[in-house]
């Protein structure tokens, strides 16, 4: 392990906590990455350091070092998202809250109401479209799989001159990998259409997400990259941000209101500020900043890489196991973090292999994901309806994977 990955991974205190007795083995980093001490620490400090108001509307003191600090997150996001400026960004609780967002304010057209969604997408993107199409408003079409990835040429054939939008994940939080959003943006852009890009699986072991590969709109959640729960960004580029019409409206997003015979007329402000409405999550913001600057600091590129060889350790050590099968591709999934699994020996259920990981192991249990993963057009296209996912992020070991290997091969052994 790597100097820098080794002095990064002492920050996670919940890895040396005990449940039950029992130590932790977390192979659930996609789920949610354990909290990093420096986040924490930022975000305490902020609560009771500052504390105050914030976001433009008191002018004291106090609401002045609130304000500069909520601003330079925002900066720092920008950076780390790739935006051309700080203005680009919105805050929002995370990916689900960004895509709702992005859903509720876009500006479909009778011309253009067609959304194009990869058969990937998480249900968070996937059910805000779902629910406009439902009402009547827009018009989906989700691309087939092909080979457990998107099939490209079968998205190119569904984007049309109706085309108003293309939702394409980044990166597989069922099957892995990393996909080609610079393609997709690109068939997006050839109709006319915006793309979005949902980054809250790349973004956390790449750094930074889809903006430097074209998209129009990004998002991620800032738990998955060990900040607090509920914070995240959605990036909009300036272009796509000053058509949005506010969706979530309310205290901080007015420039002016006025009446004329009865009827009031709203002006609202432009760029993020007319998309933050209400008070902000100001404290755990502070505590995202202070996990971007330790990422930054630890290197992405040795994040990727020690990522990227746990996987590879792990296929190996799994392709030696008889009655489960690892879905995808060798290539595709080093470029990712996690690993599925389907159970293919008779007699394998996966709820109680889940209780086996946690109930049967001596001194430890092992978290993993089991189920659908909130993928249910993956899971509908694919066929799968349940995997065992192993996911890793920086702080994970070669040592993890073997207590998972160990512990499949016993239960594989109790199957008749
Ligand atoms: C690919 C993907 N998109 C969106 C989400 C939703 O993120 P959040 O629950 O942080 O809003 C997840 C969460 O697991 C995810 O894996």
């Amino acid at each position: 392990m790597n100097e820098k990955i080794s002095a990064l991974k002492k920050e996670f205190p919940a890895l040396g906590a005990r449940f039950g007795g029992k130590r932790l083995v977390y192979l659930d980093s996609a789920c949610t990455v354990l909290k990093l001490s420096c986040a924490a620490e930022a975000q305490r400090r902020h609560l009771l350091g500052l504390g105050g108001c914030g976001g433009k509307r008191s002018f004291h003191a106090l609401a002045s070092a609130m304000e500069e600090e909520f601003y330079a997150a925002r900066a720092r996001v920008a950076a780390f998202m790739g935006a051309e400026s700080p203005e680009e960004i919105i805050f929002t609780a995370g990916v689900t809250d960004a895509a709702n967002l992005l859903a509720n304010s876009f500006p479909f057209t009778p011309a253009r109401n067609e959304v194009v969604l990869s058969p990937l997408e998480h249900n968070a993107v996937f059910l805000p479209f779902e629910r406009l199409a439902a009402a009547g408003r827009i018009k989906l079409k989700v691309a087939p799989l092909k080979g457990l990835k998107p099939d490209m040429e079968a998205l190119g054939r569904l984007i049309g001159r109706r085309t108003a939008l293309v939702c394409f994940t980044h990166a597989s939080n069922i099957f892995g990998g990393r996909e080609d959003v610079a393609r997709a943006a690109d068939l997006a852009h050839k109709a006319g259409a915006f793309l979005f890009s949902d980054d809250a699986q790349y973004a956390p072991t790449h750094g930074g997400g889809a903006a430097l590969y074209g998209a129009d709109a990004c998002a991620f959640s800032g738990h998955k990259l060990g900040a607090p729960y509920c914070t995240g960004a959605l990036y909009v580029k300036r272009a796509l941000l000053g058509r949005l019409r506010p969706w979530r409206v309310g205290g901080g997003t007015v420039e002016d209101v006025s009446v004329s015979g009865g009827r009031y007329t709203v002006k609202y402000l432009g760029n993020y500020q007319g998309f933050e409405a209400g008070v902000q999550n100001y404290s755990g913001l502070a505590g995202l900043a202070a996990a971007l600057a330790r990422f930054e600091k630890c290197g992405y590129d040795n994040i990727r890489a020690h990522v990227s060889g746990l996987v590879e350790d792990a296929m190996k050590a799994l392709a030696e196991v008889k009655g489960i099968k690892v879905l995808g591709r060798r290539e595709d999934l080093l470029e990712g973090s996690l690993i599925s699994l389907a159970p293919e020996k008779k007699g394998f259920s996966v709820p109680d292999f889940n209780l086996f990981l946690n109930h049967q192991l001596k001194g430890r249990f092992i978290a993993v994901r089991t189920g659908r993963h909130c993928a249910d057009l993956a899971c509908l296209a694919s066929g799968y309806r349940e995997t065992i996912r192993l996911s890793f992020f920086a702080y994970n070991t070669p040592a993890d994977t073997a207590c998972f290997v160990d512990a499949l091969k016993k239960y594989l052994s109790l199957l008749k």
